[in-house]
């Protein structure tokens, strides 16, 4: 028996990327980029191969390097020069991540996006303002040597909320004092898009963007970035702020409560583990879709490609062309510059 319907004669080279449905451009990414008060020259991330933690005086190199692949956005993180309980350095004037967009948009054309969250700049790591019961047993933990034993007990209700909030906002503000296009909360802490959008309107940045990591995930995928970025938690973890990841409807009231406070682009956190997810975002609202290609993505190709059992640029454009075909506008990636330069 011949078959007469033959899938198969639109996969010849010819024709092949005229009937493509989804294609990857450059402008589809942005990169993540980590400035490191603490540091006097660059340093490799040694879980993120090709990745470095770069001073504030090579910040404007790094962003040009970036925009030399073709790539137009960059998102910042920051490492600060120094931690305390509520995370002051993350809305400081003269902070790094405030000091890093001065001298980007100055001196680049780059789209800046920073995150903003408290993780990297409390000395205990987690994304907001700790509960005085939490306070203590890291008290208690600091000055014993069973620190796992009694910090990690119960990691429920470690921060709180509300309070965490007006940090949020502050810290926003400043960033868009400092000049940056779009801010990209990432802390899951409840109203904080709202918050935000409130700080910023009533401080006259109607024109900054919210790009709001509303569905973010309580995921181990996060590991390399919390070494990157020295953001781990000094104590317990974060799942009673994070998603669940057994959690597909809960996706979409994350995802609507952000759109309804003012969100500009909804963002699914990690990508790859949560396709499902990017796709359900996509067809439930008509807001732009990010989702963020994790470090542990990142590393885990890295790792493999290591040990010759992939091949790195193929499984990069594969894993970055699916996310794509899920549903995303627009993918945050440490591939960014790799397959931009391939293009
Ligand atoms: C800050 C933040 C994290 C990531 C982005 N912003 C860490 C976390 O939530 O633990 C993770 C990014 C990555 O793994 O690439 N809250």
């Amino acid at each position: 028996m011949n078959p007469t319907r033959r899938p198969r004669r639109l996969r010849r080279d010819g024709v092949r990327s005229l009937v493509s449905e989804v294609s990857l451009s450059a402008s589809d990414l942005v990169a993540p980029v980590f400035v490191d008060a603490t540091a006097e020259e660059r340093a490799p991330i040694p879980s993120m191969p090709g990745h470095e933690r770069v001073p504030l005086d090579d910040i404007v190199a790094r962003v040009r390097e970036v925009r030399e692949t073709g790539v137009e956005a960059v998102i910042l993180f920051g490492i600060p020069q120094s931690k305390d309980a509520r995370g002051s350095r993350a809305w400081a004037d003269d902070g790094v991540v405030q000091e890093a967009v001065r001298r980007v948009t100055a001196d680049t054309d780059a789209y800046v996006i920073t995150d903003v969250c408290l993780c990297e700049y409390t000395d205990h790591g987690h994304c907001g303002v700790l509960t005085s019961e939490a306070s203590e047993r890291l008290e208690a933990a600091r000055s014993s040597s069973a620190v796992e034993a009694s910090a990690t007990d119960d990691s429920t209700l470690t921060v709180r909320n509300d309070e965490t909030l007006e940090l949020l906002r502050k810290t926003a503000v400043s960033h868009a004092e400092a000049g940056a296009d779009m801010v990209a909360p990432s802390s899951m802490t409840d109203g904080m898009v709202g918050a935000i959008r409130a700080g910023l309107d009533e401080a006259d940045h109607t024109d900054v963007g919210i790009m709001s990591y509303a569905v973010k995930y309580e995921s181990a995928f996060y590991g390399p970035f919390r070494d990157a970025a020295d953001g781990a938690p000094a104590f317990g973890d974060r799942r009673h702020y994070q998603m669940d990841p057994a959690n597909a409807r809960e996706a979409l009231r994350e995802a609507r409560l952000d759109a309804e406070q003012g969100a500009d682009v909804l963002m699914v956190k990690p990508a790859l583990s949560y396709l499902d997810i990017v796709r359900s975002v996509r067809e439930e609202f008509d807001h732009p879709v990010a989702a963020y290609n994790v470090s542990g993505e990142y590393a885990m190709l890295h790792a493999a490609a290591e040990k010759e059992w992939l091949d790195l640029e193929a499984v990069a454009h594969e894993s970055l062309l699916s996310i794509k075909r899920a549903g995303a506008d627009l993918i945050v990636t440490y591939f960014a510059e790799d397959v931009a330069r391939r293009l």
